[in-house]
């Protein structure tokens, strides 16, 4: 079967530029190197420490950004062999959805006007539009009289179900969310997850989730790749990401996670990382991870691992000395 979305060899790197003549004297490597694949109605996560790489790898997914290099397939097209017009069609397909839509909307612009504008920009509104903006109105849960209102009267998960609204107007088949809920109380976060999950059953969108979180992660993915320093070091299903991880980085991202115990106590090892991530302007050689692990040999110095299932557990990961451990912080 053909993935919705399948990216090969993505890499995306930022010059550093210095002095009066902007000089390039280095570049950044914000994606070194990224292989995913979307199916049409799954939610694939993207988690790992700040500056790893997701944002930058979301944005290059829905081309908000242009890759370095790499390969973008779309339902099996490469995206770099269409036409203008073919690939603004395709585009409308994948929208992305920020922590704060609020930011990036007029404060000028009632409810209805921010929804209508990606149709009216399509040239879509003509048709039908009144109609369109209220049934994505009642899709996100928003009540049609809220239409005349501005988004600065709504509490920050209205507004997310705004922007949602928004993001749904194209009928897009991939959304990227970048850390949709991290602004919001977790009380709301559990109702726009449920909202999101039911969007999803309702409509087959397919997710990117990008989060810090990794307990509402477990929540809402099917997939869950992990990122370190721009690359992928371990990726499978939810239940072999939380249950059977093989990456010292995955083992030490899982047991930072807190285990809801009515007695109080959390009897698990906590991985304490050593030192910092490293500039991804100057990644370690071999395996990226190596200054901050504890399994480090030689070899992981010398030779970068790939993203492979080395011991047959179903899942690939990117270490020369994986293992299974025993369960972590239960699927
Ligand atoms: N436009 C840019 N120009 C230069 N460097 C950038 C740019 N965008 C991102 N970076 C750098 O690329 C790296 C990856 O950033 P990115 O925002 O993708 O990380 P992230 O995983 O989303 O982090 P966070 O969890 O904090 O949101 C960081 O070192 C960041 O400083
Ligand atoms: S390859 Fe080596 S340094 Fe990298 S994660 Fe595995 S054991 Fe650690
Ligand atoms: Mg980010």
């Amino acid at each position: 079967m053909t993935s919705l979305l399948k990216v090969e060899g993505l890499h995306k790197h930022f010059p550093i530029r210095r002095g009066v003549f902007r000089r390039q004297v280095g570049e950044i490597r914000a994606v070194d190197g990224v292989d995913l694949e979307i199916d049409t109605g799954e939610t694939l996560s993207l988690v790992g420490e700040s500056g790893c790489g997701k944002s930058t790898t979301g944005r290059l997914l829905v081309r908000l950004l242009e890759p370095t290099a790499g390969k973008i397939l779309f339902e099996g097209a490469d995206l770099a062999t269409l036409s203008q017009r073919e690939l603004r069609a395709k585009r409308q397909a994948f929208q992305i959805m920020f922590q704060d839509p609020y930011a990036s909307l007029s404060p000028r612009m009632t409810v209805q006007e921010i929804v209508a504008e990606p149709l009216r920009v399509q040239g879509r509104y003509a048709d039908g539009g009144p109609d369109r903006v209220r049934e994505l109105l009642e899709l996100v849960g928003l009540r049609p009289e809220h239409s005349r209102r501005y988004a600065h009267e709504f509490s920050g998960g209205q507004r997310q179900r705004i922007g949602l609204a928004r993001a749904l107007a194209l009928d897009p088949r991939l959304l990227v969310l970048d850390e949709p809920v991290s602004a919001l109380d977790v009380s709301v976060q559990a109702q726009v997850i449920n909202q999101l999950r039911g969007l999803q059953d309702r409509l087959g969108l397919a997710y990117v989730f990008i989060s810090h979180n990794l307990s509402v992660v477990r929540h809402i993915s099917h997939r869950v790749a992990v990122m370190y320093l721009g690359s992928i070091v371990e990726t499978g299903t939810r239940a072999d990401i939380f249950s059977a991880p093989t990456h010292p980085y995955t083992q030490a991202l899982l047991s930072a996670i807190p285990v809801p115990d009515p007695a109080g106590r959390d009897e698990r090892e906590r991985i304490t990382l050593a030192g910092d991530v490293p500039s991804p302007s100057n990644p370690p050689s071999g395996c990226r991870f190596r200054t901050r692990c504890w399994k480090a040999q030689d070899v992981c110095a010398e030779e970068a691992p790939a993203l492979i299932d080395r011991i047959g557990v179903g899942h690939p990961s990117a270490c020369h000395f994986p293992e299974v451990p025993a369960t972590v912080g239960g699927a």
